[in-house]
């Protein structure tokens, strides 16, 4: 008869005197199933793991899960020597690895996702701040010199847009307004831990409808613009982990921009800017709601990718 082999190394030592205790814990099986590897080993485990869950970047989304678990140390010092990872390592790795799996998108695993020049939190409650919304940033920085200016950020989710301007630009200051209450709780997290809090003020509301008339001199916006019907059909991260509400721009992916386009000579001054992001798709359309507005010096600009992303414009100068 076969004897159970004893525990190779303290960490299947530790893993089994902690059974009891760590059982509920969501990624106790995969902590059982890294017994006897070391960190390479465990490593390996978890890219084949997340490759075999129909994730992409499962190198990276294990490097960016272990890097997180072992801050400060980095993964090549751990890599080379074992004392600087332990069990309770494995176990939070674990944690996150098992949300991982069930494609929950890697921002809301490690709690944050860089943007511009910020790390910003991020949660189930708000659409995490995509690269792709950097280009609307640079295009604002672009067309609007350092000069006092008071902004307004419609659907600021996490704040993103507002926080990276305001970084950008100390003599600016902006209102953010989002319709999720749960969105502005982070939005505020952001803007208090990117040290702008006296600069951005946040609010509840409808779009602009709440707002006073020729308040702005700059409106941003990165609304929702996903055609209804596409939804269904995105990655699971998407459809199953970020709001509706961030998302859907209703049957033609336009809804939000009729309603904020259609407001914006009330909200700028005079020869006030907008800038709006776009779908890769929808620069026609959108140049076409604004210039029915009236606005004016329209134009269209490219993502990195090259893609149409965003629509800027100004409001008619006074004497216009
Ligand atoms: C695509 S997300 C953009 C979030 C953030 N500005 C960014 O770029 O990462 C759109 C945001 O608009 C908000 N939103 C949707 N409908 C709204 C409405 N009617 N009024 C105000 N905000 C709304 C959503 O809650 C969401 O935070």
């Amino acid at each position: 008869m076969s004897q159970r082999p004893s525990p190779p190394n303290a960490f299947d030592d530790a893993v089994q005197a902690n059974a009891t205790e760590q059982a509920g814990r969501p990624g106790f099986p995969l902590v059982q199933a890294w017994q006897g590897l070391d960190l390479a080993g465990i490593r390996r485990h978890l890219v084949a793991a997340l490759r075999a869950a129909g994730i992409d970047e499962a190198e990276d989304d294990a490097r960016f899960m272990i890097g997180h678990v072992l801050e400060p140390v980095s993964l090549a010092q751990a890599l080379a020597d074992a004392a600087l990872w332990s069990w309770q390592d494995a176990a939070r790795l674990a944690d996150l690895a098992a949300l991982r799996l069930r494609r929950v998108p890697l921002s809301q695993v490690l709690g944050s996702k860089p943007f511009w020049t910020l790390d910003l939190k991020v949660t189930g409650d708000v659409l995490t701040p995509r690269a792709d919304t950097e280009a609307l940033v640079e295009a604002v920085l672009g067309c609007c010199g350092n000069a006092p200016l008071h902004m307004l950020d419609l659907g600021t989710g996490s704040g993103a847009i507002l926080a990276a301007l305001l970084s950008e630009r100390p003599a600016w200051t902006g209102q953010g307004i989002d319709l999720s209450p749960a969105a502005l709780a982070v939005a505020q997290q952001n803007i208090d831990a990117c040290a702008l809090t006296p600069r951005a003020q946040l609010a509840q509301g409808r779009w602009g409808e709440a707002l006073r008339d020729h308040s702005f001199d700059l409106v941003v916006s990165n609304p929702p613009y996903i055609v209804r019907e596409v939804l269904a059909g995105l990655e699971p991260e998407v459809r199953d982990h970020e709001p509706a509400l961030a998302l859907d721009g209703g049957e033609d992916g336009l809804d939000a921009y009729r309603v904020i386009i259609a407001d914006l000579p009330r909200l700028l001054r005079a020869g006030g800017w907008f800038a709006l992001e776009i779908g890769y798709d929808q620069g026609a359309a959108v140049l076409a709601l604004a210039e029915a507005a009236g606005l004016t010096a329209l134009e269209c600009r490219p993502d990195l990718a090259g893609l149409d992303r965003v629509v800027l414009g100004q409001a008619l100068a006074a004497n216009g």
